[in-house]
């Protein structure tokens, strides 16, 4: 069973134990303390039994919400822990009507089927978004409208741009 808690600073020697196994490029420490010290932020942690599974820190810009990370430890994926802090973070601690975009590799292939699956949809590309390499991130937002499969309320939707 995956407990979806909020997370603490205590959490954070796992979590960036995951992060080192999950991302080329991952974030150091400083940056989950500076995420986790924003009044307005929603970091979440997913427990299986007393261990960290994974975890998702969203952070408010304006009237926008960003997905800045998620991420699930190698030998629990698959299993749905992505799954319950999406459903925890998009269905519990933000409005219905809220707007939530994040940036991924369009490589990317399990989160861009985990971020569709929970209503995102493509909306356009920033040019060699990614130090590491150099990769373009795709752009997705959920929305009311991303929702009704509709872009129309996504600010400076580019579709085509999606797609390239
Ligand atoms: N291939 C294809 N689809 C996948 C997938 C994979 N390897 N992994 C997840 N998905 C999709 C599936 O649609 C899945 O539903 P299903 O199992 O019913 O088919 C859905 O996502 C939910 O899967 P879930 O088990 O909740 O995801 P997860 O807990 O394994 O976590 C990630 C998914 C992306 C967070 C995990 O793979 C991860 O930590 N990756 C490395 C970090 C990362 O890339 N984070 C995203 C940065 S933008």
């Amino acid at each position: 069973m995956t407990d979806v808690r909020r997370l603490t600073y205590a959490d954070l020697p796992h979590v960036v134990a995951i992060e080192r196994r999950a991302f080329p490029a991952p974030w150091s420490l400083a940056m989950f303390v500076l995420e986790l010290s924003k009044p307005q932020g929603i970091c979440l942690a997913a427990r299986v039994g007393d261990e960290l599974a994974g975890y998702a820190i969203c952070s408010r810009f304006e009237d926008v919400w960003h997905l800045m990370n998620i991420a699930v430890a190698p030998e629990r994926r698959r299993t749905g822990v992505a799954t319950a802090l999406l459903a925890t973070l998009l269905g519990e601690r933000l409005d219905a009507e809220a707007s939530v975009t994040l940036e991924v590799r369009p490589t990317n292939i399990p989160a861009i089927a985990l971020y569709e699956h929970h209503g995102f949809l493509a909306a356009g590309r920033r040019k060699r978004y990614y130090q590491d390499n150099g990769e373009d991130a795709l752009i997705m937002w959920r929305t009311p409208g991303t929702l009704r499969g509709s872009l129309d309320d996504v600010p400076n939707a580019d579709p085509r741009a999606a797609l390239r």
